[in-house]
């Protein structure tokens, strides 16, 4: 069975992933991830020096760790995969050198990935096929709802005007002096609130289309604030009130893309996607109305490189693969070819 190496480094995580590729089922040998998170959190978001010097110092022993642990040796290795953007140039450039050195040196061929196309696959991974439904990505940089017919075939539907939901989540985050990054903290704190504390805004709910607006109901925590005798007090209820108007906006948009596209199957991926209550209002409402629900495992929400090992992998099967010039696209919008 094909062998599939990959390497992420987009943002704040060097990981790499071997991926045993298969028509029927492909499954995911190692998927080792080094998080820069202690290294950025003093400085409240990502700093691209940091990232991209901490990708450069850890990526071999990593590429090394993840083959000892898949048990696989560089021989074997049929395909070598790296994420070519979006994200930051400067770290984008040191999976893809690597990737590409590798495949040069082993005359293995090389497949360029998108990230945010990881983050679509995701949720099939190690699954048969990419069945046709609605998609929800929800990340730190991105919210996006698209139908997706098949493998490669991704129409966008609607999308953020502002923060994406993870920016949201990290944003307001800080307002409450939680650490970075803010979605795990903040549906912490939110497990002890009432969501219904604070009636906080749901941008664009009512509106026909499916875009989001995230930056009206930030604004709002940030002048609630002011008016709160005891912030500390009322962080839980804050939290969870944050997290429902988020959760709320989300949810009713892809129902009624669901609706309106005739489909029966919703898929959310992305780093916002390993939110706990999310996921269980996703999973009722789509049981509720009969609607296939699929989100990945909590380990292939966030940033990771098995997905982008499938993602690659997916490509590749359909014939698709980069030359060894080709370069990193920092801006690298999802429908667009690599
Ligand atoms: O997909 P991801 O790892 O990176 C990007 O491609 O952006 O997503 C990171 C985002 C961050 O904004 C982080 O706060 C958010 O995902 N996140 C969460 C949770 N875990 C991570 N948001 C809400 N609840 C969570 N449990
Ligand atoms: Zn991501």
């Amino acid at each position: 069975m094909p062998i599939v190496l990959a390497i992420e480094s987009s943002c704040d995580e060097t990981a790499v992933a071997v991926l045993s590729a298969n028509e029927a089922r492909s499954k995911v040998l190692a998927s080792e991830i080094s998080s820069q998170i202690s290294l950025h959190a003093p400085h409240g978001g990502v700093v691209p020096e940091i990232a991209s010097r901490s990708h450069s110092h850890v990526i071999r022993p990593l590429v090394e760790h993840a083959l000892l642990s898949a048990g696989i040796s560089t021989k074997e290795i049929d395909v070598v995969a790296a994420t070519a953007g979006p994200g930051l140039a400067s770290s984008l450039l040191v999976g893809h050198t690597v990737a590409k050195a590798m495949a040069a040196a082993l005359g293995k061929p090389f497949v360029a990935v998108n990230h945010l196309e990881g983050h679509l696959l995701s949720p099939f991974l190690q699954e048969e096929e990419i069945p046709p439904h609605i998609a929800l990505i929800i990340s730190g940089g991105h919210t996006m709802l698209l139908h997706v017919a098949g493998a490669g075939q991704y129409r966008k539907i609607g999308s953020t005007r502002d923060d994406a939901a993870g920016e949201a989540f990290d944003k307001v985050a800080k307002m409450l002096s939680l650490p970075y990054p803010g979605g795990p903290h903040v549906e912490r704190m939110a497990q002890g609130g009432n969501p219904k504390a604070f009636s906080f805004p749901r941008g664009l709910l009512h509106e026909s289309h499916f875009d989001f607006s995230f930056s009206g109901l930030k604004t709002s925590v940030l002048y609630t604030l002011p008016k709160l005798d005891d912030v500390e007090k009322a962080l839980p209820d804050l939290c969870a009130s944050f997290q429902e108007a988020v959760i709320d906006v989300l949810l009713q948009k892809s129902l009624r893309a669901v609706k309106e596209f005739g489909a029966n199957h919703l898929a959310i991926s992305g780093g916002v996607s390993m939110n706990g209550t999310l996921r269980q209002a996703f999973q009722v409402a789509c049981d509720k109305r009969k609607v296939k629900f699929s989100v990945s495992a909590p380990a292939f929400c966030t940033d990771n490189a098995a997905m982008i090992a499938f993602a690659a992998w997916v490509r590749y099967r359909a014939g698709h693969s980069d030359a060894l010039d080709a370069p990193v696209h920092p801006n690298l919008p999802l429908l667009a070819n690599l």
